[in-house]
């Protein structure tokens, strides 16, 4: 390997070459940038066009305020924007972008030109690998706006491009953020057209209503009738939640129609995932999930978007109020507009467990959130689990390979490892919600994908906290994991469960990796003390041994 002996200081296009890695992973989050500009801009008109996914060309115009010519130049470089001024202003947000590194990162990886026009003011700026290769004022124009076309999109990154292979699943992630642009913006006019064919048009809707337009918008996008939608909408405290739920399920799916915005902001939170499903859940069939779409409206210092670098992660300072909201705005909904549904089933329902089964359903439907206590307790009943402890210590115990031998109050007994290990794994997927905290992959490393079911099972994984990236037909990367899991071997995990038959629920996953794992006999103690010895034997993880058993070892 050629390395430099001596220390030195990178060249600026070579840091921000790096640093684009950040911002720009693929194709779909440069859109994600681009669209975000224009938006900020006031565009009322967007006009996208994609060629090749991206690769070859993508291309925007948009009717916002355009940037002032001298301006131009320093859009352009990193850490330029015309959205903040001071570190306070990232809790005032009122714009999507405040890095100021968006267009400086799509520069520095692709071929650029970007023509603007601010107060009849007219200019054009030719960009190739970081470096200005031209910035030409062109006299008056008299609309504003801006323009830009983006060449060859890592065509100086080889290593980048050849993660980004698989052109259906890049196609995937592309029409899903720009289903979110055209969800959450129901009053800017969309043209959109793939490699050059037929516009796409998304008309604008602007009635004095709004209900009328994110419903209408709903409909171009989502292909629904307006009455096979229910809307419910609340405010409180300074927050704003609206809902809309499709009375229809989708078994296959399940994850494409499921739409959360935060100031209008597309995100993805698993704890406000699982409260919508949950609360809806009686609008559904058994096991399905329909389509959701969620606009929740916050004071800006609520909450803060700076914790991900492509901002689709945010954080509640108060998540008790928020998730309150949403799911009492559900129950409204349910309770106003689909009452009679709920009344059969419960009338329908003839044997006592089942009964019980549905009142359980409605006490959570009627939480209310308003303390961390019952938060959490929410969590641990959703799941069905209760923590309860392994009480008076274990004693005297024999450490084997795949059992575990013990004394307890004079009683022996053997635990069976590798059966506690998938339960105790099983345990805490399931009760992931409760601690919401992934770690993040400093190096991600690959899984060979060997099946057909991949893109499907990591829909549900992800729910699980694991963020799984496909990067090209044969292979994807792990990105998170959920905290919980870190003393299990999660790759070989996650590789299992992806290359598995389709998963459909938490009862598909397999723990067959688990075969050759050996868990430190500290941790397996520490583990243990989370069960209590009744459900251990129940479940025939743990046997009691008696007399004869242990005499039978010595005939
Ligand atoms: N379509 C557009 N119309 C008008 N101005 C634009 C447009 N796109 C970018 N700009 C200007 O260029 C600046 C830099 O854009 P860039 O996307 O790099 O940064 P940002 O939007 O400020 O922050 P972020 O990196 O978080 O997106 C913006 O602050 C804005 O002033
Ligand atoms: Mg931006």
């Amino acid at each position: 390997m050629n390395v430099s002996k001596r220390i030195q200081l990178l060249p600026e296009h070579i840091i921000d070459q790096i640093k684009a890695g950040e911002v720009i992973e693929r194709p779909s989050s440069l859109i994600k940038e681009i669209l975000e500009n224009s938006l900020d801009a006031g565009a009322s008109s967007i006009n996208l066009n994609i060629v090749e996914n991206g690769l070859s060309l993508i291309s925007i115009e948009d009717n916002g305020k355009g940037i002032a010519s001298e301006d131009l130049p320093l859009a352009f470089c990193r850490h330029a924007t015309s959205k903040i001024s001071r570190f306070e202003d990232v809790y005032r947000l009122h714009s999507f972008g405040f890095r100021g590194e968006a267009l400086a990162s799509i520069a520095s990886i692709s071929k650029l030109t970007c023509e603007s026009s601010h107060q009849k003011n007219k200019s054009v700026i030719k960009i190739e690998g970081g470096e200005t290769k031209s910035h030409t004022h062109l006299g008056e124009q008299e609309s504003s706006g801006t323009k830009i076309y983006i060449k060859d999109l890592f065509y100086n990154t080889p290593v980048r491009m050849k993660f980004i292979q698989s052109s259906k699943a890049e196609k995937n992630q592309i029409q899903k953020i720009i289903k979110s642009f055209l969800l959450a913006n129901p009053k800017v006019e969309f043209k959109i057209s793939w490699d050059n064919l037929d516009k796409e048009i998304y008309p604008a809707h602007t009635h004095s209503n709004a209900q009328d337009n994110f419903l209408a918008r709903l409909s171009d996008v989502l292909n629904f009738k307006r009455e096979d939608l229910v809307w419910s909408e609340n405010v409180y405290d300074g927050i704003q939640c609206k809902v809309v739920l499709s009375k229809h399920s989708n078994r296959g799916n399940a994850h494409k129609n499921h739409f959360l915005f935060i100031n209008n902001r597309y995100v993805q939170d698993i704890q406000l995932h699982k409260i919508v499903l949950n609360s809806a859940k009686s609008l559904w069939p058994e096991g399905e999930t329909g389509h959701y779409v969620v606009y929740l409206n916050l004071p800006s210092d609520e909450i803060d978007v700076n914790v991900h670098p492509s901002k689709t992660k945010i954080k509640f300072f108060t998540p008790p109020k928020v998730f309150s909201m949403v799911s009492g705005t559900i129950n409204h909904l349910m309770a106003t507009q689909i009452q009679p549904q709920k009344e059969s089933g419960l009338q329908n329902t003839s044997n006592q467990d089942s009964l019980l089964e549905t009142q359980r359903e409605v006490n959570y439907r009627n939480f209310e959130f308003n303390s961390d206590n019952k938060m959490q307790s929410y969590f641990e009943n959703l799941h069905g689990q209760e923590q309860t402890q392994l009480t008076s210590a274990i004693e005297s115990e024999i450490n084997l390979p795949s059992f575990l031998l013990f004394k307890r109050n004079d009683q022996s007994y053997c635990l069976h490892k590798q059966k506690f290990y998938s339960y105790h794994l099983a345990f805490i997927l399931n009760q992931k919600s409760i601690n919401e905290e992934t770690i993040p992959l400093m190096v991600s490393r690959p899984i060979k994908i060997t099946g057909k079911n991949a893109k499907h099972n990591e829909e549900f994984l992800s729910q699980l906290g694991f963020e799984i990236d496909f990067i090209a037909e044969d292979s994807a990367l792990l990105r998170t994991f959920p905290k919980q899991i870190q003393h299990y071997p999660y790759l070989a995990f996650i590789a299992e469960q992806l290359n598995k038959k389709k998963i459909n629920g938490f009862n598909d996953l397999s723990f067959a990796f688990l075969e050759d794992f050996e868990m430190g006999q500290h941790l397996l103690m520490e583990c243990l003390k989370q069960f209590s010895l009744t459900e251990l034997l129940d479940e025939k993880i743990i046997v009691q041994l008696t007399d004869r058993n242990l005499s039978q070892l010595y005939e």
